[in-house]
């Protein structure tokens, strides 16, 4: 079935003269995690509200199995949270605080304590059960905030940056483990997040927002292989750009404003035919690549002030030779070049 699970239709929030959200329309089909992502500010975290109630929009409408909830109080919308800061009772052990919730729904006793031993299984940290906050590690707290949301049996997971506050090795970790847990429970989730790797690793879909509108709707990678704008093009992952006009004096299909990732450019000698002659202006060690900063030169060998990178692998870098001022002839396969729609150009 592809039918919407939650659908959310020209959703539009202001904040006194300030557009939050700009007619948001968006489908989320049953058991798929999608990702907002998009820059600080441009409107995940008040659509995140929106969706759970917590907000209410100016217009539009959100209907959750086809039933419309805009109407909807929280309480009444079954959904699990989980934010940045990981928000657990500190006076509450891990136990209590999976319980707090369950027991607001009227559970019996037994009922509860295999409800907090389920959850608590699910996210490997039974054996901390009796440990305060404060005696957990961030991890660890954040698994708790995650138990407790999913020991609800919600129909959706919504999660605010739920890793941001947490070191590069335990998010990583993370990321896994809740896709793995969401995978297994089997529940509809929508994350926010402005880190675009964890986008691209962690969902099924990502919907990137800009300035309160979304920019485009993909997979990971339909987003990062044909982004619909310059911006997406930008803001996920690396990024040349190109004037089409110049690419076809040299010989390639091209018009309008065009892109093509570092790591789709070759490099070569100088004096290859065919090639974009430049010269090497900066070099960063990235661990498994080279990410090199060039300045591409004109017929005569004058720099055009125009900046290149490229991503040349170890073993490349030592046969090139590569160093500053090095000079080298890039080459632009046409089937990687970024095409972009002149409408979506503009943003
Ligand atoms: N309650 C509010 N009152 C006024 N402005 C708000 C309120 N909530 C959010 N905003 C503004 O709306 C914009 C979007 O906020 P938010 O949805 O939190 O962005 P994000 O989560 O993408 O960083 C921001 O400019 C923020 O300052
Ligand atoms: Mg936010």
């Amino acid at each position: 079935m592809n039918q919407a699970h939650l659908s959310i239709r020209g959703i539009r929030k202001t904040f006194g003269s300030f557009t939050a959200l700009d007619s948001i329309s968006l489908d989320v089909r049953k058991n798929e995690f999608v990702c907002l992502l998009g820059p600080s500010g441009c409107g995940k975290t008040t659509l995140l509200r929106i969706i759970a109630g917590l907000e209410h929009p100016d217009t539009g409408a959100i209907s959750a199995g086809g039933k419309d909830i805009t109407a909807l109080p929280p309480a009444q919308r079954n959904f699990g949270m989980v934010f940045q800061s990981y928000a657990l009772f500190p006076n509450m052990t891990a136990a209590q605080n999976i319980a707090f919730g369950l027991k607001s729904r009227r559970l019996g006793k037994r009922d509860i304590a295999e409800k907090v031993r389920e959850s608590l299984d699910l996210v490997d940290l039974w054996e901390m059960r009796d440990k305060y906050p404060s005696q957990l590690s961030g991890g660890q707290q954040q698994r708790i905030a995650l138990a407790r949301a999913v020991a609800l049996s919600p129909d959706f997971l919504l999660l605010d940056e739920p890793l941001s506050a947490l070191d590069a090795k335990v998010r990583h970790k993370l990321r896994g483990e809740i896709r793995a847990l969401q995978e297994k429970i089997g529940v509809t989730t929508i994350m926010v997040t402005h880190d675009q790797e964890e986008a691209l690793t962690m969902a099924d879909r990502i919907v990137v927002m800009n300035n309160a509108e979304v920019a485009q709707i993909g997979t990971p990678r339909e987003v990062y292989e044909r982004p619909a704008s310059p911006f997406v093009a930008d803001f996920i992952g690396a990024i040349n750009f190109l004037d089409g006009a110049e690419l076809q004096e040299r010989g390639l299909r091209g018009a309008g404003m065009m892109a093509v990732r570092p790591e789709h450019i070759g490099a070569e000698e100088p004096g290859s035919r065919g090639g974009i002659p430049a010269v090497v202006r900066g070099i960063e060690f990235r661990g498994p690549f080279y990410h090199v900063m060039l300045d591409v030169l004109d017929s005569s060998g004058e720099p055009l002030g125009r900046p290149m990178t490229i991503h040349v692998s170890a073993q490349h870098y030592q046969q090139l030779g590569l160093e500053k001022n090095k000079k080298l002839s890039l080459r632009l396969p046409e089937e990687r070049l970024i095409a972009f729609e002149p409408q979506a150009a503009a943003k």
